[in-house]
Order: structure tokens, then sequence, then C-alpha cells
């Protein structure tokens, strides 16, 4: 394993995340994530991510690393929970913290990131607690991520965030663009999240990918319509350059992360042992500048062609009555939101507003829930302008 120094702190450049234990990926076997927290440790993973909101995962994680504590970084968030609305007020994030440290039965966090946008709390009281919290050594350091850009660049102005978070693979590049610049500006580390387009970079999730009915990827829209194809198409190309390197497409895809510039850490999400022995593998994986080059003519191409698909896409959604199948529906909403946002025809702000709206109804997608997405559609018909004379149905 290869590690990477920023500021105060070194980390592993392959992290391992607990997102899976929230149920994200569908229902995590407990015993075996545990046992794969033990082998990335014992394989040199000293990075480890979680968040208050993870369900159990701080509890889990704590209990887990304990034996060699010293030796790893803890990072987790602060923020958003099930059930609370988000918050970064003083006092919330004091009462947090001790949370945190309580459930992972630590002295100290290394790393403490703001994981969501609180709209009612200014940013400077959400970073004077954040200094509060330094200067009592009970964080190491703070970092933000999931937040609209211009807070982004607000709390690396007012305060010295360590890192900023960001959703990174060869399948989803928008952070490239929006948040490497800052980590380059303000001296700020770049922390990649799912480093593997989750789960798609392996090659193991093809077109007849079946996943459990409570997994997110149901409804994310990179598993949905043409950004799906999108991603395979791209994961065909990581296949190919896999093969002339001797190595299989998910370490292409971790170490095409770690080429980015001002990037310390790329996070992982296995739950399976076998998984984190494929991912750790990808450190100290250089892709050559000519492969680089490559793949960024090839993600010219996809950009091109996924343009002009998802406008009429989100044309259609917007223009014609909702599916009657509120999975559809719902699946529907997230698609133009989080695409119109990529292409800048929604604004981050409404994408917020509308999403903490949209996304607390997925835990009772039926028939009684129609009008509450219809409701929504009507909403994001009045903030997104789809130019242009598009009129057929997709
Ligand atoms: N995703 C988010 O929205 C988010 C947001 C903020 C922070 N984070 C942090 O970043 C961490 C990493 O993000 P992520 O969990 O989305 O990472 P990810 O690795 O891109 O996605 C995880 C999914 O990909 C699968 N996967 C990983 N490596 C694989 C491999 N070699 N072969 C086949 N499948 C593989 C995992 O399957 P198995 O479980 O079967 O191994 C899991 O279902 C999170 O755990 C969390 O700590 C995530």
């Amino acid at each position: 394993m290869q590690y990477r120094l920023h500021k105060n702190l070194e980390v592993s450049e392959i992290g391992v995340g607990c997102y899976a234990l929230s149920g994200a990926y569908g229902s995590p076997d407990i015993d075996h994530f545990q046992d794969m927290v033990r082998r990335a440790y014992e394989i040199g993973v000293t990075f480890f991510d979680t968040a208050e909101g993870y369900g159990d995962a701080e509890r889990i994680l704590g209990n887990v690393v304990k034996p060699f504590r010293d030796e790893i970084c803890i990072a987790t968030k602060v923020g958003i929970r099930e059930g609370v609305k988000p918050n970064l007020s003083k006092n919330y994030i004091y009462e947090a913290c001790t949370r945190s440290l309580k459930q992972l039965d630590t002295d100290y966090i290394d790393l403490y990131q703001i994981h969501f946008d609180d709209p009612q709390t200014p940013v400077s009281e959400t970073l004077e607690a954040l200094d509060t919290l330094v200067s009592e050594g009970k964080i190491r350091a703070y970092g933000v991520g999931h937040l609209p850009i211009h807070q982004v660049k607000e709390y690396c102005e007012l305060g010295s965030p360590f890192s900023i978070l960001m959703e990174l693979s060869a399948v989803t590049r928008k952070s490239r663009e929006e948040l490497l610049p800052f980590c380059d500006a303000y001296d700020v580390a770049g922390i990649g999240f799912s480093a593997t387009g989750r789960g798609i970079l392996s090659g193991k999730y093809g077109h007849d990918a079946q996943f459990e009915s409570n997994d997110i990827r149901n409804h994310d829209p990179l598993f949905q319509r043409t950004r799906f194809e999108s991603a395979l198409r791209i994961t065909d190309q990581f296949a190919k350059l896999a093969e002339d390197y001797g190595v299989i497409p998910v370490q292409i895809a971790i170490a095409w992360v770690l080429a980015q510039p001002n990037i310390v850490c790329a996070l992982t999400g296995s739950s399976k042992i076998e998984h984190l022995e494929e991912n750790v593998g990808a450190s100290g994986l250089t892709i050559k500048r000519k492969d680089l080059e490559k793949l960024e003519d090839l993600f010219i191409k996809e950009d091109g062609l996924l343009a002009e698909k998802d406008r009429q896409i989100i044309h259609s959604i917007l223009s014609n009555p909702l599916s009657s199948d509120p999975n559809q529906a719902f699946n529907d909403l997230i698609y133009v939101i989080e695409t119109g946002t990529n292409m800048d025809m929604l604004s981050e702000d409404s994408a917020f507003s509308v999403l903490t709206d949209l996304w607390p109804l997925k835990k009772k997608l039926d028939g009684s829930n129609l009008s509450k997405l219809a409701d929504i559609q009507e909403r994001l018909k009045t903030l997104i302008q789809v130019t242009g004379p598009i009129s057929k149905k997709e």
C-alpha cells in the first residue's frame, strides 16, 4: 500500500468506507464486514470512513479497529441522520461529536466531515464549532462534502478544511471541474468517494444486474437509462486497458481516481474481502500519460452523446404524465434532478431543496404517494428550462 501525506495526516491512498453498513447496497453481513475491516488493516489500509448517518456503522467500525486504533485514521461525518433534519448548528455539532466519539469508542476523530447542507446555519457558526473541537483535541482536522459549491468555497475561504469529499470515478466526473480546483487554490486534499462507480467499473454489473429491493442502486441514475449505457461503455474501455496492464478493470478505475490532481485517497466501499483485496491491488498502479489522454477523448465523446439524449429524457419526463408505477415515477424524478444538475439546467440549491422533499418518499413507494410525486414533477417544471423543440416521447 502506498500512502499520501497532506498537512498533518498521512492516509493510505486507498480507503475503505462503511456506507454499506447503512444498508445502502442491500442487507449487510456484519460479521463479514468486520472481517473485511481487519483484513483491510492487515493489507495496509489506514483510512476508514463512516458517518453518524450510516446506521450503526460508527459503533461497528469503532469496535473492530479498537486493537489498532492509533495506527489508523478514522473519518466520520456530521449533519445528517435518519429522521432528523440536516443540522450544522454549534450545539448540534458538539452533541453529535460527543455521540460519535462514544459510538466509535475513541478519544479523538482524525477527520470530522460536514456531510450535508443545513441552509439555516451560517457557515461561520459551523466553523466556530469545528475550531473549538480541534482546540479541545476531539477532532484532528475537519473536511467538507456533499455541499453546494458556493458553500464549499465559503468553508475554504473562512476556515481551513483539511479535505473536500467528492464523488469521483470515471463514470462520475463532474467534481473534477467543480471541486478539484478548490483543492488547488486553497491547499485542501481531495478525497474521491465511490471510486469504483458503486461497483460498475468492476465490470461485474451488466445489463442484467439485479440488486436487492433495498439497494439504492435501484434508484441511482447511474444505473438508469442512458447514464447506465454510457457507464457500461466506459467500463468496457477500462476492461481493455486493464488487459494491456495485466490487471483487472476495477484496479484501472481506482488508479484513474488516484491519478487526478490533489487526490489523497480513493475511497472504496467493498463489503466483501475478495473485493477489498482487488481494490487494494490498485495501489501503486500508474496509468501512462498516453492512456490517460485516450480516456479523456473517450469522456469527451461520451459527454457529447449523453448531453443531447439526457436533455430529451428530461424533457420527456417533465412533459408527460408520470408513470403510474411509483417506483418508476420516483426514479424518473431523481434522474431529472441529478442529471439536470449535472447539465447545469437546475441550480444546486434548487436540487437540494427538491431532493429533501423527494427522498423521504422512497420509504413508501406505493399509490398513496403518486400525487406527492406529481407535485414534485410540477415543481421541477417551474425550475428547469428545457430549451429547443423537443416534443417526441422518449
Ligand atoms: N456513496 C455515497 O453516496 C457516499 C457519500 C459520501 C461518502 N461516501 C463514503 O465513500 C465510501 C465509498 O463509496 P461507495 O461505497 O459508494 O464505494 P464504491 O466502491 O464505489 O461502491 C460500493 C459498491 O461497489 C461494490 N464494489 C466495490 N469494489 C468492488 C469490486 N472490486 N468488485 C465488485 N464490486 C465492488 C461493492 O460491493 P460489495 O459490497 O459486494 O463488495 C458495493 O456494492 C462509502 O462507503 C462511504 O464511506 C459515500
